[in-house]
């Protein structure tokens, strides 16, 4: 599995998705995923899911080669809360450490340094190998590298090629931070297009392979979700295959105005 390098964490360039994955399904696709050569697994407190998730991890037996991935609620961003909360994932994953802690989104309410230092404080005490973001705009991750006190691997955002963000992606190589495309088959959406189809048939790849190509290709990490045992190892196959310049060009060229699927100015309930 190839990895993307940044501030000394190798973050494997595609990660399995496990939002809405619950329970048994859940366990057992983390598990196949693993077993077909994920090597990264994506979840977070508010999929109420890590229980399962880090069950599949251990039931894989190679726990020590998969980096998981969790996300801190914006409702807990308050140091306390955080610290918290934190310790409650670990017990919940039932793992001796978390590989990459997120903040999940940002919370206007709480003040960045304040949750960038308590994300340090876990990383310090070992709690989690590194931290980093998510959903965070050009400005935020600016305030954010400039407050951190440690190093901020990545940020991650929804990116698709129905979505321009080129800005964000500029901005993560400006600081030397990883990409990390969320939502990176457009929820499904890709498998019918129309051009991905044709560039893919070229290449004897389906639409959704040529899309999470489109991404790494550019050396932005993906997350597919999937909860069919046999699409794991379709989003896996990309490596076997490039596209040219004048496809990545057409492709680049299926973004436009509304194309963002989760609403950027989401705010959660803050209180
Ligand atoms: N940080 C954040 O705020 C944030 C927000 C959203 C998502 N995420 C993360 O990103 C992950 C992925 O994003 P997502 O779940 O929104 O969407 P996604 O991965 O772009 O798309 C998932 C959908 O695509 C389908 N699919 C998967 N592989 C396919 C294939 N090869 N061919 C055709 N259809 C395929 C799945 O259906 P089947 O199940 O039927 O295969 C599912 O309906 C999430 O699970 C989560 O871990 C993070």
């Amino acid at each position: 599995m190839q990895v993307i390098e940044a501030k000394g964490f190798k973050l494997p360039l595609v990660g399995l998705g496990t939002w809405t994955l619950q329970g048994r399904d859940c366990t057992r696709l983390v598990e196949q995923a693993i077993r077909v050569g994920y090597r990264h697994i994506d979840t977070a407190q508010m999929y109420n899911n890590e229980r399962a998730v880090g069950e599949g991890v251990r039931a894989s037996g190679r726990r020590n080669e998969v980096v998981v991935v969790t996300k801190v609620q914006p409702t807990l961003l308050a140091p306390h809360d955080l610290e918290r909360s934190v310790k409650e994932s670990l017990v919940s994953l039932r793992l001796d450490v978390i590989d990459l802690l997120l903040i999940h989104w940002p919370n206007p309410r709480v003040p960045l340094a304040e949750t960038l230092g308590a994300m340090a404080k876990m990383k310090r005490e070992g709690y989690t190998r590194a931290v980093g973001v998510s959903n965070f705009t050009v400005a935020l991750l600016d305030e954010a590298v400039r407050v951190s006190p440690e190093p901020l691997v990545c940020n991650q955002v929804e990116c698709h090629p129905y979505l321009d963000q080129d800005k964000v992606i500029a901005a993560c190589r400006k600081h030397g931070m990883a990409m990390v495309a969320y939502s990176p088959i457009a929820r499904g959406q890709a498998r019918g297009d129309e051009l991905l189809s044709r560039i893919g048939a070229a290449h004897k790849k389906t639409a959704a392979q040529v899309c999470l190509r489109w991404l790494v290709q550019q050396g932005i990490a993906v997350v597919p979700r999937t909860s069919k045992i046999l699409r794991l190892e379709e989003n896996l196959a990309i490596f076997d295959f490039e596209l040219s310049d004048a496809e990545m060009k057409e492709i680049a060229g299926l973004a436009r105005p509304g194309g963002r699927i989760v609403d950027w100015t989401y705010s959660p309930k803050w209180d």
